[in-house]
């Protein structure tokens, strides 16, 4: 099998969606295993407390609306969030839980216009130790 697990990472984003249906569809279609992970950044300690549950509370609203949006492909999914930086922890995640491929979106959820590839998109392409397929 090429493709036993394939990891998502979402950030609620359309492009994220769009990711995850295309990893959603290659899943079914090769009989691979898919993880929705979102990556909550890493805040400084005073404001942590503050603000932690609530970023908590929409980390998991973007990974149950995300497991709704591949619902129809009928794949093992399981969902995760973890707290750190987001392009390091998906590739640490994707080399500690031995996955084979990690299908995300070109770009996220920042308005900034002009450049092709977002930075965490950019930098996972750049790190990760798998292949990695970028949707656009
Ligand atoms: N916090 C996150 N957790 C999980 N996946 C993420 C997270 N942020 C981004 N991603 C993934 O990376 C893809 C590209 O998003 P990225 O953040 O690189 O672009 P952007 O938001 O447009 O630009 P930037 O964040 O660099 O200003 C998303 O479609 C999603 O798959
Ligand atoms: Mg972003």
């Amino acid at each position: 099998m090429i493709y036993k697990k394939i990891l998502i990472p979402v950030d609620g984003s359309d492009k994220s969606i769009l990711a995850a249906r295309h990893g959603a569809e290659l899943a079914s279609r090769v009989g691979a295993k898919v993880t929705l992970v979102h990556v909550i950044p890493t805040l400084p300690v005073d404001v942590r407390s503050l603000v932690l549950d609530k970023i908590s509370a929409q980390g998991e609203e973007i990974l149950k609306k995300s497991a709704q949006e591949i619902s129809e492909f009928n794949v093992g999914t399981g969902t995760e969030i973890i707290i750190g930086h987001p392009a390091d922890a998906i590739c640490r995640k994707a080399r500690s839980g031995k996955y084979s491929i990690i299908v995300m979106g070109s770009r996220g959820l920042s308005g900034v216009k002009g450049y092709l590839l977002g930075s965490v998109s950019s930098a996972v392409v750049s790190h990760a130790q798998c292949p990695v397929l970028i949707v656009r």
